[in-house]
């Protein structure tokens, strides 16, 4: 088992038990438990939970269905409603068991119910064991805009099991990947040259490990995301727009699906800038293009991803900031980038992933 000590709270790496949430439980005396979790893990995960920690079989199963679409107001909603209706206290413990979509969700109704009650996250996908579960960062889309409600909240505990990773398709995993992929461009040159030999056979908990322990060291220094944290929103920014365009359409784009076009698009940025030099540029596109298969994006209108952007909450009064890299492993916050840069970037980025 490999343990990290977060803001407050603790995150266990374990890839064959739930040993340190056994003793948790043990040791916390909640009143009652509440399992906010989606269809497709409560018949796929929940049994394997049960087992680890009978101490959960009386939880309250708080059931939603899967997908970016229920971290909605509609689903806090579902959650602070049964939560009433079950009689939670202040002493209640919500656990998050799921995806980003869970805990992102879980951790926000968390965070307001009777002005904040504890909650846990035992995350089940690769994004959500690698970066999602960890930080605090809490929250619900409103309006078609992405995360734009929400809370700074951290959990009591994070409990990785990578066993639960087993039963995750190929498409979720590569998703996941994509923010690990992330991590390293920003903030580990090494990191990043390991990945860039990835292999099927790599495994997932070295991963996950190293990941967090980045994270971990970037959200200590800055919990609220007022400076170094907010390197981690690299490729987020025109990710967030371009997932935001495909969320209500017939094939949506994952999250980390999403991202990794923003890294691209936004190296090209950090190029335009005079960041990074035109053979790093290369050698960003070569490495995610050779491990993903990126959707092309060039029906969405350039204006219409400018707009987003706009709206985005890293957006402060029409100037738009960008965190860009400033070399691999590297990274330059705040940097005012105008609407021809975008477009110019997009252009490009469009001409190679057609
Ligand atoms: N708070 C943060 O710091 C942070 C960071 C990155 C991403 N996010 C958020 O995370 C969300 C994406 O999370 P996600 O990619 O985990 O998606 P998700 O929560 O939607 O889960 C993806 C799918 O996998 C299924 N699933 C989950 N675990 C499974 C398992 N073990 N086996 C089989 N199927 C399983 C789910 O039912 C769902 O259909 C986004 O909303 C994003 O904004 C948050």
């Amino acid at each position: 088992m490999t343990l990290i000590k977060s803001n407050g709270y603790n995150v266990t790496i374990e890839d064959n038990s739930l040993d340190s949430l056994s003793n948790f439980l043990e040791i916390k005396k909640y009143t009652s438990y509440f399992i906010l979790s989606d269809q497709n893990i409560i018949k796929l995960c929940l049994p394997h939970l049960l087992i680890a920690c009978p101490k959960l079989i009386t939880a309250q199963i708080i059931k939603i269905k899967p997908g970016e679409k229920s971290k909605s107001l509609k689903f806090s909603t579902l959650i602070w409603q049964t939560l009433i209706d079950k009689n939670a206290d202040k002493n209640t413990l919500l656990i998050n068991f799921g995806g980003g979509v869970i805990s992102d969700l879980g951790g926000f109704a968390a965070a307001t119910f009777k002005r904040g009650i504890d909650f846990i996250n035992i995350p089940t996908t690769l994004l959500a064991m690698a970066d999602a579960s960890l930080g605090g960062k809490t929250g619900i889309n409103f309006n078609e805009f992405k995360n734009i409600i929400g809370t700074i909240n951290q959990p009591k505990g994070v409990f990785i099991n990578t066993k639960f990773l087993k039963t995750l398709s190929l498409r979720q995993l590569k998703n996941g990947l994509a923010e690990i992929y992330k991590i390293a461009l920003v903030n580990s040159h090494p990191f990043w040259n390991e990945l860039s030999s990835f292999s099927e056979k790599t495994s997932y908990i070295k991963l996950i490990t190293k990941s967090i322990q980045i994270k971990n060291k970037i959200i200590l220094k800055d919990p609220f995301d007022k400076g170094i944290r907010k390197s981690l929103n690299f490729g987020h920014t025109i990710g967030h727009a371009i997932e935001s365009e495909f969320l209500n359409s017939e094939a949506p784009m994952l999250h980390g699906e999403a991202v990794l076009i923003g890294l691209l698009i936004e190296s090209k940025i950090s190029y335009q800038k005079q960041l990074i030099s035109k053979p790093m540029l290369l050698e960003i596109y070569s490495v995610i293009t050779s491990h993903f298969k990126l959707r092309s994006i060039s029906e969405i209108p350039i204006s219409s991803i400018i707009n987003r952007i706009k709206n985005d909450k890293k957006a402060s009064k029409n100037i738009l900031l960008f965190s860009l890299i400033n070399g691999i492993g590297s990274f330059k916050l705040d940097v005012i980038v105008s609407e021809t840069q975008i477009q110019k970037a997009i252009t490009y980025h469009n001409n190679l992933i057609k």
